[in-house]
């Protein structure tokens, strides 16, 4: 709330307000918005829209980066692992900050457990990776995650669970993560937009979780007719994810349903739901399918830096292990 909207040029004090009003509290929030967007506040013309966007670039020192500015923003990257070490050795290492990755897999393989362990785990010092002096001691600090629950499966006995066989307090878990039951897209959208206000109110987010990601879209834009207005909205989440994944350097997980690929005759006979528009947006992807008995095996594909590999792990009442 520090920032001084009035200023930007062409932003007075009655402007400043509507701005506020809208929820354009600071100089990032109106860098990273669209000319479209400021103009859905009543009495900001496209010229003045575009003018404070570009200001607000300048003051957050937003625009072209040079490769080792670039660099320097990748040192900060940091680890969660998996709890399975074959898992976070295909990921490099574990589940990445500055990255959205992507759980996609049939009922029952197993989305809903990491991404509850993924919590657990957020809690647990000895699971957090980095580089010495790469990460400053405030960042990982008190971390907190957001649950976006669109299905109504979180579990916080399961959550108990899994702490207790990790040696960790499971009521620290549960009071360090915030969960949002989302009935609908409209809702799961609006939450993942809140995810801001929650990190300026001083909470440390540092795990964004959307189960599932598609689900609510693909109940409410069912048929052809619905499919480009759902990809764009589809879209504009994945670019809110993506835009909180870099600006607060959080790791981002989503889990998604797969679809039969009409024209598979080798390969994949699954498809992840949300076609390119996710793809595009996930840097990490994975298939997950189930093997003997509780047995998982994760296939990572098209990432742009890592090979397609495969990680076996289990699911037992401890929770992902090896
Ligand atoms: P959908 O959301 O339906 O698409 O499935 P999902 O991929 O999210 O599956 P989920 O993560 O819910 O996995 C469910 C599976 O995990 C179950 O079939 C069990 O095999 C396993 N599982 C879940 N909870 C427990 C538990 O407490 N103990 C054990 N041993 N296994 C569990
Ligand atoms: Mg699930």
């Amino acid at each position: 709330m520090s920032d001084n909207l009035t200023d930007l040029p062409g932003v007075g004090p009655s402007t400043a307000e509507k701005l506020v009003e809208a929820g354009y509290i600071d100089f990032m929030k109106i860098a990273t918005a669209t000319v479209g967007e400021l103009t859905d506040i009543e009495g900001i013309s496209e010229k003045a829209a575009a003018k404070m966007i570009m200001g607000a670039r300048d003051l957050c020192d937003l625009g072209f980066k040079s490769g080792i500015d670039l660099l320097k923003q990748r040192s900060t990257v940091w680890k969660l692992s998996t709890s399975s070490s074959e898992l976070d050795s295909v990921l490099g290492g574990g589940l990445e900050s500055q990255s959205v990755t992507e759980f996609a897999g049939v009922f029952g393989s197993g989305k809903t457990q990491i991404m509850h362990q993924s919590c657990v785990n957020l809690q647990n010092p000895e699971f957090l990776f980095y580089d010495e002096g790469s990460v400053s001691e405030d960042e990982l600090a008190q971390p907190k995650a957001v649950y976006i629950d669109t299905e109504g499966t979180f579990r916080p006995e399961r959550i108990m669970q899994m702490a207790e066989h990790a040696g960790i307090d499971g009521q620290t878990v549960l009071d360090n993560t915030f969960v949002a039951r989302a009935y609908n897209s409209d809702m799961q959208m609006l939450f993942a937009e809140k995810i801001e206000d929650l990190i300026q109110e001083g909470n440390n987010i540092k795990l964004v979780v959307i189960d599932s990601l598609t689900s609510t879209f693909r109940n409410e834009y069912t048929g052809r007719g619905k499919l480009a207005e759902r990809q764009q909205k589809l879209g504009r989440h994945m670019a809110t994810l993506n835009k909180l994944a870099d600006l607060f350097n959080c790791v981002v997980l989503v889990t998604n349903q797969v679809s039969a690929k009409p024209d598979a005759f080798f390969g994949m006979a699954e498809q992840a739901i949300g076609g390119h528009i996710v793809g595009h947006a996930a840097t990490f992807r994975f298939f997950v399918r189930k093997g003997k008995g509780d047995k998982r095996v994760a296939k990572l594909y098209d990432s742009p830096h890592l090979p397609d590999a495969e990680a076996i792990f289990r699911i037992t009442e401890k929770g992902i292990q090896d």
